[in-house]
């Protein structure tokens, strides 16, 4: 499956981390695009670099190389290459991810302006009614931010919220990533094993589930 993964600038870069791994490992075609902020937050949070790198291009570098699994491929698509295969509908591409997603990307993609390659990929996706799947991760929200998960939603995206369930019991920060990203795989249609399912779990250990 060819897979279109935008990280932005929102906290929570580890989330497109973890997606790289898992789709690459599971023998996915994934165009990666990292937006400038998304390459600040990576340097910032992963990287341990601070929030101002001297190359947004290098961050990507080091971002692919140190998350994409050699079960899969790995094309890494500059921000402006709105020429690219993902940026036509015609290119046959019908999943993407934003992970994390920004709300100032949330706002592009519902006022569709096109303006990046991850703001065309969204678009694309969603007037070829392919798969859109964007993890926002903010808190709390303004009135303007829901508005604008409310217009993607109505266009056919799904907003899939950073916001981890508790009911697996999770024991580390990685199970909380896990959680985020199997839904998010879920909806995308993509088999994984992230999370125990509920009702295939040991449920007396796991509590109650609301
Ligand atoms: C370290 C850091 C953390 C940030 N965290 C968030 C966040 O959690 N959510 C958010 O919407 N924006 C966050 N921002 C702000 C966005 O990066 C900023 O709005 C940027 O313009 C988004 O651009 P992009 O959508 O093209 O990546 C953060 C910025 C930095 C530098």
């Amino acid at each position: 499956m060819r897979i279109f993964l935008g990280v932005t600038g929102a906290s929570g870069a580890i989330y497109g981390a973890r997606c790289l791994a898992v789709l690459t490992a599971a023998g996915h075609h994934v165009g990666v695009c990292v937006s400038d902020a998304g390459a600040r937050v990576i340097s910032h949070e992963l990287l341990g670099e601070g929030p101002r790198p001297a190359s947004y291009r290098d961050v990507a570098e080091r971002f692919v190389a140190a998350h994409a699994d050699p079960a899969g491929a790995v094309e890494l698509l500059d921000p402006d290459d709105i020429a690219c295969a993902f940026a036509s509908g015609s290119s046959g591409a019908r999943a993407a991810l934003i992970a994390p997603c920004s709300t100032s990307t949330l706002g592009h993609i519902a006022t569709g302006t096109g303006a990046t390659l991850i703001h065309r990929v969204a678009e694309v996706m969603l007037k070829e009614r392919g798969r859109l799947v964007v993890i926002p991760r903010e808190t709390p929200v303004s009135l303007i931010q829901l508005r604008n998960m409310t217009t993607i939603t109505e266009a056919g995206g799904i907003v899939l919220p950073a916001s981890p369930g508790m009911y697996a019991m999770p024991e580390s920060i990685d199970d909380l990533i896990d959680f985020v990203v199997g839904k998010a795989l879920d909806v995308l249609g993509v088999d994984h094993a992230l999370f125990p399912r509920w009702g295939q779990q040991d449920t007396a250990a796991a509590g109650t589930h609301r």
